[in-house]
């Protein structure tokens, strides 16, 4: 009886076989989850959705400078993603003269589009190599094993290397290393910058409305791969040509309604939906606030800035975004994690877990090893995050941090001269970028913020030796901001990183001593060094048993439950995937109702002339209040709509994907996850859970009405 419940609530709560959660793969798609598509609405066969002969959806399918997702919408090549996902190619292109982030821009033609540094890969093929990963570790430790991991990674990816076609293989662990599978993946290297809209549509709403519903952001940027003439993947060059791809997404301007079905392809980049209760504790108690508040800090002092000077907002804004957009979520999810109760409903699992473990000795000691494991970690934690969030958030003490590089080549034994030069060119190279991205106004303030921090919060015992004591000999107490101001600008006055003739003098002939006496160099040096002898290996061996425990967890989880596995998928890992559901409105709080649209009506709602955030092109006002929407309006609301919710199941990695319609069509771009379920990395909430998209019909009215390109318009295959 008792063995019969707790299968039960596994398969209850571990298995929530709840319509909308899953990232499937594509190329794997079980019966039962194809037949649940077709259910749910979808009218494509599973060939048309993955073909490895023919061409099929996910060849119109791209991940976008290496972060994001892409597709393809027409002919010639032309890419449709996110405005943040484009956001720093389009601030590279701008200058304050020619300020494309801020005005917006289209080519009209192909010659005026932008060379960009970005590239693009297009799934190739997948292979299960399972067999041969196990093979080659077979017998092995864990220890020994991960050690040998990435030299077995390489054995098997040397073999599809093509460099002339562009292509190589890449392994990702499945179910926490259950399963290895290779994705070959063709790249491109010439992508360029095609149009987007001014910053006040395309980030409309910025941080206020990030991770949020209602929402009315024009989240688009619109590029294009070029090829050889060949085909085959090419460096830049004037004489390449737009790839002609095997695949692309017609575009639906029809319209649809709540409950219609909509599916998204794309590269989620994480999950964790096997996370522990002593994950999630760790993550709410420690983690998590303390990144949130060094950000915060952080972002305080480049706002500060940013404001004040276009210039300097377009130097810090790809960075400030990035900061941000973490930071938001972070927060939130903590946030979210609690109202839902995840760790005590993770324990209850887990419980249950136990006593079906009971006499397995591959499985009994699980969670009595994991609470080992945490409980001998988490006293430093909270020193990773004020390392990494803190101190290397100051982008000098970054920099700085990254001259061990030639200290490196010059003690060590056995070192020649020209890996000394070799280290000195390469940091040569690199301060040209750090220096073109630096605002030394806001990094000074963040600097001494990050030194005071550190000394306020982490545990006096793990500071560096000596350290915050000299401090105190030369700038004064530690209980004082001042103390830390007043060293923060000797540093920006001393260090050789700002001073081209020190810093000159030291590329030509680099010494330790010299650098050693770097105010830079010391302080980054002496936390990184601190960190990276006494706890690096502590977080490196607390890292490697939980996943040591985690692929046997899953593997316990997958034999307890055999019936269950068929409906399982993998945790996201930036490989490519499917996940499918339905247009639709929800019900965030008590008495509150969310529509599954917002319009153009809301834009006007919201519109501060002026305002950081809520600004928009005059234009475009003056436009939305004519109605001038042409073919693009929807013909139920008689408006504008600009975004519409999803039931599907995304995460970061998944910006830029397409939404599909049950035709194949495209009708709009995923852009965010809503607030009230931004616990989803962990746990998916099945009535909460939204994916926030840019209907197709506004990008296109952006790009039409308001940008005047309708040479664009003219290259997609519009469904009417
Ligand atoms: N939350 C979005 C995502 O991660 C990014 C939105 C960028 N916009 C912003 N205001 N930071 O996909």
């Amino acid at each position: 009886m008792k063995k019969l419940f707790i299968s039960l609530l596994l398969s209850i709560s571990l298995f929530k076989a709840s319509a909308d959660e899953g990232m499937w793969l594509p190329m794997l798609l079980g019966q039962q989850v194809y037949n649940d598509m077709v259910k749910r609405g979808l009218k494509l066969t599973k060939a048309q959705l993955y073909s490895i002969n023919k061409s099929s959806l996910k060849d119109a399918i791209l991940i976008f400078g290496g972060g994001c997702t892409g597709e393809i919408v027409s002919s010639q090549g032309l890419i449709f993603t996110n405005h943040h996902c484009g956001y720093g190619a389009i601030a590279n292109a701008s200058s304050v003269e020619h300020n494309y982030l801020r005005d917006g821009f289209y080519a009209l033609n192909k010659e005026q589009e932008i060379k960009s540094s970005l590239t693009v890969q297009f799934l190739d093929k997948i292979v299960d190599v399972t067999k041969e990963v196990e093979n080659a570790v077979k017998g092995l430790s864990w220890d020994e094993r991960v050690k040998k991991l990435s030299e077995v990674y390489k054995t098997i990816t040397d073999k599809v290397v093509d460099k002339e076609n562009g292509l190589a293989g890449r392994i990702y662990s499945m179910f926490k290393g259950n399963q290895y599978i290779m994705y070959v993946y063709k790249t491109y290297r010439d992508i360029r910058l095609v149009g987007a809209p001014p910053e006040s549509v395309g980030k409309f709403g910025g941080d206020t409305d990030n991770w949020e519903w209602p929402r009315h952001t024009g989240d688009f940027s619109v590029f294009r791969v070029y090829a050889a003439k060949t085909g085959k993947p090419a460096d830049y060059s004037t004489d390449n040509v737009p790839l002609k791809p095997k695949h692309f997404l017609p575009v639906s301007i029809k319209g649809f309604k709540d409950g219609d079905y909509a599916m998204i392809y794309g590269y989620p980049g994480g999950t964790n939906r096997y996370e522990t209760s002593f994950g999630i504790s760790l993550k709410n108690e420690i983690e998590n606030p303390s990144l949130v508040a060094l950000r915060d800090m952080r972002l305080k002092y480049m706002y500060n800035e940013m404001i004040k000077d276009p210039a300097i907002k377009l130097k810090l804004a790809s960075s400030y975004a990035g900061i941000a957009n973490y930071w938001k979520f972070y927060d939130g999810e903590t946030k979210q994690l609690k109202k839902f109760n995840t760790e005590a409903e993770k324990k209850k699992y887990e419980a249950a877990f136990t006593a079906w473990a009971k006499g397995k000795p591959e499985y009994e000691n699980i969670f009595a090893d994991y609470n080992t494991n945490y409980t001998a970690w988490t006293p430093y934690s909270k020193h990773r995050q004020y390392l990494n969030e803190g101190i290397m958030g100051s982008p000098v003490a970054a920099f700085a941090a990254q001259l061990a590089g030639i200290e490196n080549a010059i003690i060590k034994k056995g070192s020649t001269e020209a890996d000394i030069k070799k280290a000195a060119d390469a940091a040569n190279n690199n301060r040209k970028g750090f220096l073109e991205g630096e605002d030394k106004s806001s990094d000074e303030k963040i600097l001494a913020a990050v030194c005071q921090y550190f000394y306020n919060d982490i545990d006096k015992s793990q500071h560096p030796i000596g350290f915050y004591e000299n401090l105190k000999a030369a700038y004064g107490d530690l209980n004082e901001e001042a103390t830390y101001k007043k060293w923060a600008k000797e540093v920006f006055s001393n260090t050789m990183i700002f001073d081209d003739a020190k810093w000159d003098a030291f590329i030509a002939k680099p010494d330790a001593a010299v650098l050693q006496a770097d105010f830079a160099f010391a302080f980054a040096s002496a936390f990184v060094k601190n960190y990276s002898t006494k706890y690096a290996p502590l977080y490196a061996a607390f890292v490697n048993k939980n996943n040591e425990l985690g692929r046997a967890y899953m593997k316990g989880i997958m034999e307890m439950n055999p019936a269950a596995v068929k409906k399982m998928y993998p945790d996201a890992n930036f490989s490519m995937r499917v996940s499918y559901g339905n247009v639709k409105s929800y019900n965030p709080r008590d008495a509150v109702f969310y529509d599954y649209v917002c319009t153009a009506k809301g834009i006007l709602e919201k519109y501060k002339k002026d305002d950081y955030e809520f600004d928009a092109p005059t234009k475009q006002i003056e436009m939305l209040k004519n109605k001038d929407y042409g073919q693009y309006m929807d013909k139920r609301t008689k408006d504008l709509v600009v975004t519409f919710i999803t039931t599907n199941d995304i995460t970061g990695g998944n910006s830029g994907s397409p939404v599909i319609d049950a035709n194949g069509n495209l009708i709009g771009l995923a852009f965010d996850g809503n607030y009230e379920a931004l616990s989803h990395k962990i746990a998916f909430d099945k009535d909460l859970n939204r994916t926030i998209c840019v209907d197709v019909r506004y990008v296109l009215w952006c790009i039409d009405k308001l940008g005047g390109a309708s040479n664009l318009i003219k290259e997609l295959k519009l469904v009417k």
